[in-house]
């Protein structure tokens, strides 16, 4: 379960440009939602989004998970939630290119505290899982868009995380390819995984259970 209270986040704090992104969110997601974060653009959905994906600090409140205090975490032990727990997809994928779509995944293998013996097939597996298995061998800048967008997301799960962040993962992609996307996400709720999208489309947002607006770093109630 996440839970975020009176989260107040300010960028360049105490310098001439600091500037107040999230001013007292408190949100609670349990275990197994789909949840759209909508809002302008600026409003804050990204910003909240590191603060849950223990990207970014805050600097009040608390936000817990399963439990777990994340208040003045080391930049080591924030690493090691995020592999353990968290699986973060982005609008431009941010794959590396010239790697081919197995090395991609096998990358947060590599990174985990335990490494399984069998990295290879579990990183192939979760290509599977978004229907991605025949193109393992292909370097990513040969793929499509949507392409990517299933291997950004078999990386984001390949350590099997209970909670999967993204961030505008249909805004590059045409509307069909979307649509393809979503059903990846939501077979991924279907799962049991808690999932929260951020996105400008109601389209999707309609989607999932539960939708969160943001405007102007405050959450609407
Ligand atoms: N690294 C940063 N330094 C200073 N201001 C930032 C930084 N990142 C975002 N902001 C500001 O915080 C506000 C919220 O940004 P963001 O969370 O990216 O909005 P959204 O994702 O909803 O478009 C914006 O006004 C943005 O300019
Ligand atoms: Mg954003």
């Amino acid at each position: 379960m996440i839970i975020l209270k009176n989260i107040k986040k300010v960028y360049n704090p105490k310098k001439a440009n600091a500037f107040e992104a999230l001013h007292d969110v408190s949100l609670t997601i349990e275990d197994g939602e789909l949840v759209a974060v909508i809002g302008t653009s600026g409003a804050g959905k990204s910003t909240l989004l590191h603060i849950l994906a223990c990207i970014d600090s805050y600097e009040k409140g608390e936000y817990k998970i399963d439990g777990f205090s994340t208040i003045n975490l080391s930049e080591r032990r924030s690493a090691q939630l995020r592999n353990e727990k968290i699986g973060m997809v982005m609008q431009d994928f941010a794959l590396v290119e010239d790697f081919s779509a197995l090395e991609n995944v096998l990358l947060p293998l590599e990174f985990a505290k335990r490494k399984k013996p069998n990295r290879k097939l579990v990183a192939m597996n979760a290509l599977k899982s978004v229907g991605m298995e025949e193109y393992a061998k292909k370097p990513v800048n040969k793929l499509s868009g949507g392409q990517k967008q299933r291997v950004a997301i078999a990386r984001a799960i390949v350590n099997e995380p209970s909670i999967i962040l993204a961030d505008e993962p249909t805004g590059a992609l045409d509307s069909k390819t979307a649509a393809e996307i979503m059903g990846v996400f939501r077979e991924l709720h279907t799962q049991g995984k808690t999932v929260i999208i951020v996105t400008h489309d109601m389209s999707i947002a309609q989607q999932c259970g539960r939708i969160i607006e943001i405007s102007d770093g405050n959450l609407i109630p």
